[in-house]
């Protein structure tokens, strides 16, 4: 089989550079070229039979395919004037103006997308809460004043509040400022206990600059049970930070002040930034208030809890280094290319 391959090329080689003395002008040497080196020509056609070649004989026939192409596109090069070079991918042939390819030009790959910085980031998040037992639960960007404000113990009168601070739609509904909300989402419509992850967007009409955007992400935590304690909250905590930033990881609570846990802390973590570990505030926790319990008809005397909410574009820059969040939503494909 391969030994006739060998013999077919072998005679194109042969006719082909006997053909080529004979053609005496511009008109025969295009004949020429599309009969020989033409993509319906013998040389391609003999490619053809490349597939029907067993495997131990393709190197031999595709090198000696290889040398008679070589052969014959420099025979007739240098027959039409040397000109008709094919090395830069596409070249005009100058005897037939016509565009030459070189097959054997490596491709240009194409361009592959991949998953934002962003959405990377809460599935690695929701990956490490997942193996700590905690369920994925979703809330609407979309809310009510009971579930952004009221059932969470946040007053008429705090500051929190003020329209100028908020993004309304309407008198009562507005984009979601926090996503504790889905702590009460999820605890109107079942029953504890409660071991819970949720993460998502959240709105506030801040003054757009490189640590601030109207638009950001959060991931909220909840954690009800009999007996849960400042301890199981810390662990948990913990454990996160070493499961995500490694073992060298360590958590800090800071007394702080939310409406909705008693008693509350700022988090900060300890993370490996540029090399060097430093301690970065992530966002609050507490123990869930009691107040919060009773709006949604739990038992405060019967179930505890824990919560957090954590900032995910503070993990992600600190993570990746990014020193301005409008880079992570400005589309500039310089940037998303290294991320
Ligand atoms: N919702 C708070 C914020 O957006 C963060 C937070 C603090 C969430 C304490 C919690 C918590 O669940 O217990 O600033």
């Amino acid at each position: 089989m391969s030994e006739s391959m060998l013999d077919v090329i072998g005679q194109i080689e042969t006719e082909g550079l006997a053909s080529l003395e004979q053609a005496s002008d511009a008109t025969a040497l295009e004949d020429w070229r599309i009969a020989f080196l033409g993509t319906k020509g013998r040389l391609k056609k003999a490619m053809g039979g490349m597939k029907d070649v067993t495997k131990a004989d393709k190197p031999a026939v595709g090198q000696k395919m290889n040398q008679t192409k070589n052969a014959l596109e420099s025979a007739f090069k240098a027959k039409s004037g040397g000109e008709s070079d094919s090395g830069s991918g596409a070249a005009k042939g100058k005897s037939t103006g016509k565009t030459l390819f070189d097959i054997t030009e490596p491709g240009v790959d194409p361009q592959l997308g991949k998953r934002h910085v962003i959405t990377r980031t809460i599935s690695e998040l929701a990956e490490i809460f997942a193996r700590m037992g905690f369920k994925i639960a979703k809330g609407p960007e979309v809310e009510d004043e009971w579930h952004n404000f009221i059932a969470l113990n946040i007053p008429d009168d705090h500051p929190a509040r003020d329209p100028l601070d908020n993004f309304y739609l309407d008198g009562k509904n507005l984009l979601r400022t926090q996503t504790s909300t889905v702590q009460i989402r999820v605890m109107e419509n079942s029953e504890p206990p409660f071991k819970v992850v949720s993460m998502g967007r959240v709105y506030r009409p801040d003054e757009v600059d490189a640590t601030h955007s109207f638009m950001f992400h959060q991931i909220e935590g909840l954690y009800v049970d009999r007996n849960v304690s400042v301890v199981d909250l810390k662990t948990t905590l913990l454990q996160f930070a070493k499961a995500y930033f490694g073992e060298e990881a360590d958590v800090k609570l800071v007394p702080s002040f939310f409406p909705f846990t008693e008693p509350s802390a700022e988090m900060y973590m300890k993370m490996k930034i540029k090399g060097k570990w430093d301690w970065v505030e992530l966002g609050g926790c507490g123990m869930v208030d009691p107040n919060v319990l009773k709006a949604v008809n739990i038992d405060p005397e019967e179930w505890t809890g824990f919560a957090f909410g954590l900032g995910i574009e503070r993990i992600a820059m600190r993570k990746y280094g990014i020193p301005d969040i409008r880079w992570l939503y400005g589309n500039d494909l310089r940037f998303l290319q290294q991320v």
